[in-house]
């Protein structure tokens, strides 16, 4: 057992460290149950992330839920991430209901309008008599956690477009966030055949300094095992996953399905699923962890 530490005592001391903590997106008590024995198998602490869309569907006041339980009944660090909120109100409904941080994701708003809005959120946390992290966003990277067929719309890999690093601390004193996700190459989803490009090391170390705050590297799945290994070293504190979570839960579904043609429990057909999540996690925990 690891011990009861907050997020924000989890993130210092990954900073520190120089490791960085998963964060994994899930849709479903499956993806819960593979992420968490993932964690606890090599006690590392995680959070759990759920989009709009993914916590309409598992229920908002459920996963906080779900995953208090978990952090009680196990005494372990596991926390719940109200991830890429597109509006204040989306925000304020996940902070409401429990959640242990938010992310306000404005990134396609003008740079005032992103400021304004995160800013609020940060007052609405900062208010809430819980310590709620919030995320701001700042650099355009794509929605979707899907496979893709080439870059998301609307997301340039060249220099000039990536998260400038005077603009990021701009944006974090006027707006307070605790963590900040840029657009370092990265972007959401990833190219079929599952090798995204070359992440931009030396501007992820730029901007670690310059902001001050812990960094958060989103879009990972399909970066290389190097790739992301420099981007801790250089202040990536936080790395997000979805989508080869996404490919390895149906996977998983598709094999239990088709080798018990006849099996109607979804206990039991689902099993490889659950273990597909369980093993993907454990790989990127360990590289996270330097494991
Ligand atoms: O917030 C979610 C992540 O950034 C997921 O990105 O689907 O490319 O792993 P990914
Ligand atoms: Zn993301």
């Amino acid at each position: 057992m690891i011990g009861m530490k907050t997020l924000r005592e989890c993130v210092k001391e990954a900073q520190e460290r120089k490791v960085a903590i998963g964060h994994f997106n899930i849709s479903n008590t499956e993806g819960l149950w593979g992420v968490f024995r993932a964690a606890q198998s090599l006690s590392v602490p995680v959070i759990i992330g759920v989009s709009e869309g993914e916590r309409d569907f598992i229920g908002v006041k459920q996963v906080v839920a779900l995953v208090k339980s978990l952090r009680e009944e196990f005494q372990y660090p596991i926390f719940l991430n109200a991830d890429h909120c597109y509006s204040f109100e989306k925000v304020k409904e996940a902070i409401d209901a429990g959640f242990d941080s938010v992310i306000y994701d404005g990134a396609k708003l003008p740079f005032e309008e992103n400021v304004k809005i995160a800013k609020q959120c940060v007052e609405y946390a900062r208010a809430s008599g819980r310590d709620v992290l919030v995320e701001g966003e700042l650099g355009y990277i794509g929605t979707s956690s899907k496979i893709l067929d080439s870059v998301p719309e609307g997301v340039d890999l060249s220099e000039k477009s990536l998260t400038d690093p005077n603009k990021a601390r701009e944006f974090v004193e006027a707006t307070g966030v605790d963590m900040l996700a840029p657009a370092v190459g990265n972007f959401h989803g990833m190219l079929r055949g599952g090798v995204d490009p070359k992440l931009n090391v030396e501007r992820i170390n730029k901007i670690s300094e310059t902001v001050g705050i812990p960094i958060v590297l989103h879009g990972a799945s399909g970066n290389s095992e190097d790739d992301v290994r420099q981007a801790i070293t250089n202040g990536m504190v936080i790395i997000h996953i979805n989508t080869e979570i996404r490919v390895a839960f149906r996977q998983g579904l598709m094999k239990g399905l088709s080798e018990n043609p006849d099996e109607v429990a979804p206990y039991k057909y689902l099993r490889p699923a659950v273990q597909a999540v369980e093993d993907v996690v454990a790989k990127k925990l360990k590289l996270f962890n330097n494991l």
